[in-house]
């Protein structure tokens, strides 16, 4: 994070938003755990989530600290309102159209009431599989109507939103979009 000072600041007015000490799940948290980390150093209690087992794995033995499970974004088994906050970065870049109603269903879900959400994605409008080996990966874009849409038919406020240009020579360069939201209702 020390490399990415934008995405820093943007967790650090997201985390400024919330309770110290309360409930995070990270989704998609990768090996790495990057948002992980912080929130954990900012003084949450962190849950972070992965599909791929070698992933949590990695990051459970590397990062004390934080709840590291297994498991599917589509398929979480939190109770209601587990959460006063939910990160996803970079992870619903995976999820196919139809499946995004249920997936930010289960968003409103787990997350307590004035509970905050920041995602971040990729823009534009590629939907398909990329990849040169073997194993292509579904990946998609968004723009920021989508987010806008899909946030507000899921009881959500926005409260803020930007999207940036490439500014790391390391990254991928795509322009990015993060928002921040608030669960003002329950999803129906
Ligand atoms: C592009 S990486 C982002 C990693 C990290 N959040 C970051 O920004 O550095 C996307 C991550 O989402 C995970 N992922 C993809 N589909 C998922 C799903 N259905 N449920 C949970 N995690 C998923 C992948 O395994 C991968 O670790």
């Amino acid at each position: 994070m020390e490399k990415k000072p934008y995405d820093k600041d943007f967790l650090t007015r997201f985390s400024a938003l919330i309770e110290k000490g309360v409930r995070i799940l990270d989704i998609g948290c990768c090996s790495t755990a990057q948002q992980a980390r912080f929130f954990r150093d900012y003084g949450f209690v962190v849950t972070g989530i992965d599909l791929s087992k070698n992933c949590i794995e990695t990051a459970k033995r590397n990062f004390p600290g934080i709840d590291f499970l297994q498991m599917d974004m589509l398929e979480m088994d939190f109770a209601d309102g587990s959460f006063d906050a939910i990160c996803a970065f970079y992870s619903i870049i995976h999820i196919p159209d139809e499946k995004l109603n249920g997936l930010f269903n289960d968003f409103n879900r787990i997350l307590k009431m004035n509970g905050k959400i920041s995602i971040t994605v990729h823009a534009g409008d590629f939907y398909g599989y990329y990849g040169e080996n073997e194993f292509p990966v579904f990946f998609r874009t968004y723009s920021k109507r989508d987010l806008i849409d899909l946030l507000d038919k899921h009881g959500f406020k926005l409260i803020e939103m930007e999207q940036r240009q490439p500014i790391y020579d390391f990254e991928f360069q795509s322009e990015r979009i993060y928002p921040i939201a608030e669960k003002l209702s329950n999803a129906h």
